[in-house]
Order: structure tokens, then C-alpha cells, then sequence
């Protein structure tokens, strides 16, 4: 038994290596790259500093080089042009985000959007999100943004009053939630019912599936593990149930209460989505779409937007000039008014900051990695049917060509943009939610440097160290704020 064991083992291996050289001599060895063992490629030297390690590979490697992510030969790139070729000249090609078993369990079996290998599915979805998240649709949402965020503002108050250091990870964590839950499901923040009890479990349950997402699983990436792996989750996994049917219920709860006006002034987005999926489906698949989207837009918002704020904070603290140009701009420009999304177009400092935050610190890093679905050939590389792609936003932020100097936290550097730098990516399968996303940052941010002043506590510079997680987020620190008058 143990020989048939050892056998089987020294055969796969043996297969495995074959397997790895026949598609680098199909490639022309034209991508230099580092050096693949069996079965797990390169995912042992990449380990969790991926960032750090990618960038390296580009200094030795170039723009463009390959690695193995386990069974998955994947190209790797931080050339913006090249970048553009694949996403938009070649978007057919390249549309698809990678099918690992994690992706295939928390989208409901390739459902939903982000996840969806079904092109012209994916297709509907996407006009239907991309118009139910248009600001017309979301009217409601929009008014309630500043009450939101006044909200936020009022219990950092008690931060200001005691003068004791506090983590921002909490408070940007809940904002996101608040909106969220007005977005989604109409929900008021901080509301006394038995709901607020269920809504505070939802999130629980979101929040455990961002760190089960986030945990980096080798049986991801390995062909002979990944039915185990799926079967794991399938047998154990207990949380997207019970987001299945908290999500259900205020599916059904919607229906039930939905009213005529609401085609033309919908309370949130969910009442869009029934009303958009009723015209493509039919009966229970309405449900069922909606449910499915609901929960991928739910994950895909909540850690990348808080991520950014939370950045933010950091970054303020540890740049106390920086912080007090912004201010003097928002002082000058918005005085004692409310802070609108329309006022971007007269902020360009605090435009600058938010930009240049997302590139020194871009939360999707690698972006989410695409898997090509023919063979195609862009600028002489050969890239043959399922490759990997990781369009290194990280490695673009940090390339000189396109950044000079770029450790230096610097926002002038988009005083004058010559570079079309996206931390949402591009072409037809980038973010959807980049426009409300961007408005969320822009009015959190503006009204948390216009109410207060954030530094460090001691005047000790706080790390700017990052971890990997399903986002991209500062290790735990603390900051203190002292309000403005
Ligand atoms: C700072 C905040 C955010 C960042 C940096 C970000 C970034 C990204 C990136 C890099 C992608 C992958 C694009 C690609 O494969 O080329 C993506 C996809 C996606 N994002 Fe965002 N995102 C943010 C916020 C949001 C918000 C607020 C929403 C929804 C309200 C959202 C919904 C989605 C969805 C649904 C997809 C999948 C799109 C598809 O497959 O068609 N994101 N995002």
C-alpha cells in the first residue's frame, strides 16, 4: 500500500513538472520568471508579504514575468499599457475572474457577479448593477449619506473630549456597515428594535467570511486538492446560510411592502434589483439572483471602502502638513457648510490625498485575478488559454517609469495627473461600485479632516507596515483626534 502510495506521488510529481515545462517552452521562455517547485510553484516563496514579494520580481524580472501559483501558470504584470491591452482591447478574452473553489463556494456556485464565468450572464447582471447603483437610483441612499456620516462624527467626539488614543479599525468598519445596511436593506444606523440584534449578527457573519476569504489556502490552488477543499466548505461551513436567509428575509419583507412609486424612486438598492431582475427573470430565479448578488456586492464593498478610510486615518496622523493643507482647502472652499459630493470639482487637494492613498496603499493590490478563457497574444508574449492574470496594481503604484521616488507619500505627484493610475482597475469588468465608492471616500474622509484634527499619539510615527487580507490593511494602531472650532 505505502509503495502504491509513493508511486502515485512520484508520478504526479513527475507529471506536474512536465505539465510546467511544456507551457513555458509553449510560451517561447520569452518570461523570465523565478524558478517553480512541484505542486506548489512559487506560493511558498511569495508566503504572505505577496506585495513586497511581487515588486521584488519585478525589479529582477521586469514588468512582465511569470510565476505558478500552484497548478495555475499566471502572468504578472504592472505595465498600465499593457494592462489596458488585456482589460480593454482584449476584453473578452480576459473578463473572467479566477474559478477557485473559494470563489466558486462564496458566489453561490459562479453566480452573482463578480465570480459569474457565464459571459453573457455576467453581462446582464452587470447593466443591471451598474444601473441600480447610478446615484439617480440611489436618491435615498445619497441623503442619508451625511446623517451617516454625522453619525461617525459624533461618537469620534468622545475620542476628542477624553483625549485618550483610540483604533480607527473600529469606527470605519461600523461606517461602512451603516451605509451598507441604509443601501441595501433602508436601515437606519444605531436603530433600538429586535432587528438591530439580527442586523449586528449579519454583520458578524460578513465580517467572519472577510477573514475566512482573506486566509491565503494552498488546496486553492493545487487541481488534485481543490474538490476537497470545496467539499470542506460544503460540509462545515456555517455562515453563508445563515446570510442566505437573513438576506431572504428582507428580500421577502421588500416584496411584501413594495409599493407602486418605488419603480421611479426606489427605497434602496434593493428594491431596484427586484424591479430590474423582474424584467430578465422570471419567479423563483428572481430570488435567486438577487440573493446572489446582494451578498457579493455586500463583501465587495464593505473591507476595500473601510480599508481606505481606515488608510487614511494613518496617513493624516503621520503627515500632520499634508493634513493641514487639506484643511485650510476645505476651510476655504466649504466654510461651516455640509460637504456635497459635488464639491470634488473644487477640491483639489483633498481629491490629490485620496489618490495618492490609494496608490502608495491600494486595498485590491493585485486586483482580482482574471483567467484567460483562449489563447491570445498581446505585444509578442504568447498567453495561452487559462493563464492566470495579476494585473499588479501594487507593482504599478511603485514603479518609478510612471512614479518617481515612490516610498514618498506625496498627493501633489495628482495635482497634475499625466498618468491614468486605477486602483478599481479597467476596462468593462473593473469595479462597478468605483463611483460610489469614490463618493463615500470623499465625504468621510473631507468631514473627518474638517471636524477633526488627527495625529499620532506621542508624536511617535506610526507604522506603515500593510497586511494581506481579503483587503489590504494597516496593522492595528491607534490615533488621536482634537476637534476643530
Ligand atoms: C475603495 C473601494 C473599492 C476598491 C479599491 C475596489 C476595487 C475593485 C477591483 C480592483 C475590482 C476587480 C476589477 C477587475 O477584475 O478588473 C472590483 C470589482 C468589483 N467591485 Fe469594487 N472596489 C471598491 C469598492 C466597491 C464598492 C463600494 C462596491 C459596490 C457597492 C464594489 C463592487 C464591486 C463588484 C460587484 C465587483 C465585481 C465586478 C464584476 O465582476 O463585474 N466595489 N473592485
Amino acid at each position: 500500500m505505502i509503495l502504491v502510495i509513493v508511486i502515485l506521488i512520484f508520478g504526479y510529481l513527475v507529471l506536474d513538472s512536465i505539465k510546467k515545462f511544456i507551457t513555458l517552452n509553449k510560451i517561447s521562455f520569452k518570461l523570465k520568471g523565478p524558478t517553480p517547485l512541484p505542486i506548489v510553484g512559487n506560493l511558498i516563496q511569495i508566503g504572505d508579504k505577496g506585495h513586497k514579494v511581487l515588486l521584488k520580481y519585478h525589479e529582477k524580472y521586469g514588468d512582465v514575468y511569470r510565476i505558478w501559483m500552484g497548478d495555475y501558470f499566471t502572468i504578472v504584470v504592472r505595465d498600465i499599457d499593457m494592462i489596458k491591452k488585456m482589460y480593454i482591447d482584449n476584453a473578452y478574452v480576459f473578463l473572467n475572474h479566477s474559478d477557485t473553489p473559494s470563489n466558486q463556494y462564496f458566489s453561490h456556485n459562479f453566480g452573482g457577479l463578480p465570480f459569474n464565468l457565464d459571459k453573457s450572464e455576467w453581462k446582464k447582471r452587470r447593466v443591471i448593477t451598474a444601473g441600480a447603483l447610478s446615484k439617480v437610483k440611489l436618491r435615498n441612499v445619497y441623503n442619508s449619506m451625511n446623517s451617516i456620516i454625522g453619525q461617525l462624527l459624533e461618537n469620534l467626539k468622545q475620542h476628542s473630549i477624553s483625549g485618550e488614543p483610540f483604533e480607527p479599525h473600529y469606527h470605519s468598519d461600523k461606517l461602512l456597515s451603516d451605509i451598507n445596511f441604509k443601501l441595501f436593506f433602508n436601515s437606519d444606523p444605531d436603530r433600538n428594535d429586535v432587528k438591530s440584534k439580527e442586523f449586528q449578527k449579519f454583520s458578524d457573519a460578513v465580517n467572519q467570511i472577510v477573514v475566512d476569504l482573506g486566509t491565503g489556502k494552498l488546496s486553492d490552488f493545487v487541481y488534485m486538492l481543490q474538490p476537497l477543499l470545496l467539499k470542506y466548505y460544503q460540509w462545515t461551513y456555517k455562515h453563508m446560510n445563515f446570510i442566505d436567509k437573513f438576506i431572504e428575509r428582507e428580500y421577502n419583507e421588500h416584496v411584501e411592502t413594495f409599493k407602486p412609486e418605488y419603480n421611479e424612486d426606489p427605497r434602496d438598492f434593493l428594491d431596484t434589483l427586484i424591479v430590474k431582475m423582474g424584467e430578465h427573470y422570471e419567479g423563483d430565479d428572481i430570488k435567486k439572483m438577487v440573493l446572489e448578488l446582494l451578498f457579493n456586492i455586500f463583501i465587495a464593498s464593505i473591507d476595500t471602502t473601510a480599508g481606505t478610510i481606515e488608510w487614511a486615518y494613518l496617513y493624516l496622523a503621520n503627515y500632520p502638513d499634508i493634513q493641514e493643507e487639506v484643511y485650510q482647502e476645505l476651510k476655504t472652499v466649504i466654510g461651516d457648510r455640509e460637504l456635497l459630493p459635488s464639491d470634488r470639482n473644487s477640491t483639489p487637494l483633498l481629491n490629490a490625498f485620496i489618490k495618492e492613498l490609494n496608490r502608495i496603499k491600494p486595498v485590491v493590490p493585485f486586483n482580482i485575478p482574471r483567467l484567460t478563457t483562449d489563447d491570445v497574444e498581446i505585444d509578442g508574449i504568447f498567453i495561452p488559454k487559462n493563464t492566470h492574470i495579476i494585473a499588479n496594481t501594487y507593482g504599478v503604484g511603485y514603479c518609478e517609469k510612471y512614479f518617481p521616488n515612490p516610498s514618498e507619500f506625496n498627493p501633489s505627484r495628482f495635482l497634475n495627473p499625466h498618468i491614468n493610475y486605477s486602483v478599481f482597475s479597467y476596462g468593462p469588468r473593473g469595479c462597478v461600485g468605483q463611483h460610489f465608492a469614490m463618493d463615500i471616500l470623499f465625504l468621510s474622509i473631507g468631514n473627518i479632516i474638517k471636524s477633526y484634527k488627527v495625529s499620532k499619539p506621542n508624536g511617535t510615527k506610526i507604522s506603515e507596515e500593510g497586511k494581506l487580507g481579503l483587503s489590504f490593511r494597516p496593522f492595528d494602531f491607534t490615533v488621536s483626534i482634537e476637534e476643530r472650532k
